[in-house]
């Protein structure tokens, strides 16, 4: 695949992977992006999982017709993306490989050596000249480990912007970019929404045409529309208006008292309200519906004077990545000692910028006529607010 005239695509599409970094869902798979420069010198853009070792080698080989590569340049160190580094070296003996500081101490690590005899070191601002064509090299520190460099191509305005812009899903799946993308962002990088920002505001002194991340599509076209959202995202900005309503329910009571939240809030002009069972849902598509919402509520039963365990580990996936800039509400469930909206309060006092509704539901075992009428006056709020 042509990106332009002289860089051309190697990835892949792992189509067999279950769970991306052990833990994602990927229905659609995965690709590994790779790309070949290919100029006075050629450059070969980052490596791709350990699985598809020989199909990427091959693929190099097609798009060099008989050269040999001059330089490797390694942007980030996590395997998806490095596994391959030694087995490159072992086929282009003469490469150099150009990574950050940080990298090499990691290539260490991985393979026991650190290449000393051909490597050259490049920070914040370096360059390479591939002849013809310069490259510029960015550092991008925690977007996603502490030694990823992104790279800009002068000549034809391309941003390798490593695991950023990315997003789950293979090449040759069509889907709309947002959804997996967002839950790839908030997954993966949430947490480094201020390191995001430091990387935008570099990125802003280049004028850029093409983006080339390491997983997903190319983009090409309305590249305002994925910064913007990036700007959103690493902001913990609200994307779009609307309810979230996360919850668990053991024996269907707390489900029956959200079924009528949401039934109240649409009653009252809330258009969007999104619903999500903690205990079935994929848990990284709660988490970004709740960094993409305005307002949250988080709906429990109380469990061995604590709460529900999804709901803990829920919690402790939002914190864990930053949450915060919200709305939020509680709606608690217990036969005879509640104590979870307490322990929410709690788990998620360390978050910035919280609001938290007024208004407060205790259910004691099922709905009766004054939880039902905290329910509808939280929609009321609720509604009142958007
Ligand atoms: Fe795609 Fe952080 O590796």
């Amino acid at each position: 695949m042509e990106i332009t005239k002289n860089v051309q695509y190697v990835g892949v599409d792992d189509k067999k992977i279950d769970l991306f970094e052990g833990m994602y869902s990927v229905p659609n798979g995965m690709s590994y992006n790779s790309y070949v420069i290919l100029g006075e010198k050629i450059a070969v853009m980052d490596t791709v999982d350990a699985n598809f070792k020989n199909e990427w080698l091959k693929k190099i080989e097609k798009v060099l017709d008989g050269r040999t590569p001059d330089y490797l340049i390694v942007q980030h160190m996590e395997p998806d993306h490095s596994a391959n580094i030694l087995a490159f070296v072992n086929a282009y003996p003469n490469v150099t490989l150009v990574s950050s500081q940080k990298s090499f101490l990691m290539m260490k690590n991985y393979f026991g050596t650190d290449f000393a005899n051909n490597r050259l070191v490049v920070g914040d601002g370096d360059t390479l000249s591939l002849g013809e064509r310069e490259l510029i090299f960015i550092s991008a520190p925690m977007v996603h480990w502490p030694e990823v460099i992104v790279t800009y191509d002068k000549k034809d305005k391309i941003l390798f912007s490593a695991d950023g812009f990315g997003k789950f899903g293979a090449l040759d799946v069509q889907d709309e970019w947002a959804c997996e993308a967002r839950r790839y962002y908030i997954g993966i990088v949430g947490k480094y929404g201020v390191q995001v920002q430091n990387l935008l505001k570099k990125l802003s002194a280049y004028e850029i045409q093409t983006i080339c991340p390491l997983h997903g599509p190319i983009l090409k076209e309305n590249l305002g529309y994925y910064l913007n959202l990036y700007s959103i995202w690493s902001s913990y900005g609200v994307e779009t208006d609307g309810v979230m309503i996360a919850y668990t329910s053991v024996y269907g009571n707390t489900k029956k008292a959200v079924d009528f939240l949401e039934s109240e809030l649409k009653k009252n002009g809330c258009e969007k309200v999104v619903v999500n069972d903690l205990a079935r849902v994929d848990m990284a598509e709660a988490v970004e519906d709740a960094f993409r919402y305005g307002k949250i509520v988080f709906a429990t039963t109380t469990y061995n004077a604590e709460i529900f365990p999804f709901m803990r580990e829920f919690i402790f996936n939002l914190t864990e990545r930053n949450f915060q800039n919200k709305t939020v509400a509680f709606m608690e469930n217990g036969s005879w000692a509640p104590t979870a909206t307490k322990v929410m309060k709690g788990l998620l006092e360390k978050c910035k910028n919280l609001n938290y509704a007024q208004t407060e539901v205790k259910i004691l075992s099922a709905l009766n006529d004054e939880s039902r009428g905290q329910v509808s006056k939280l929609a009321k709020e609720l509604c009142e607010l958007c």
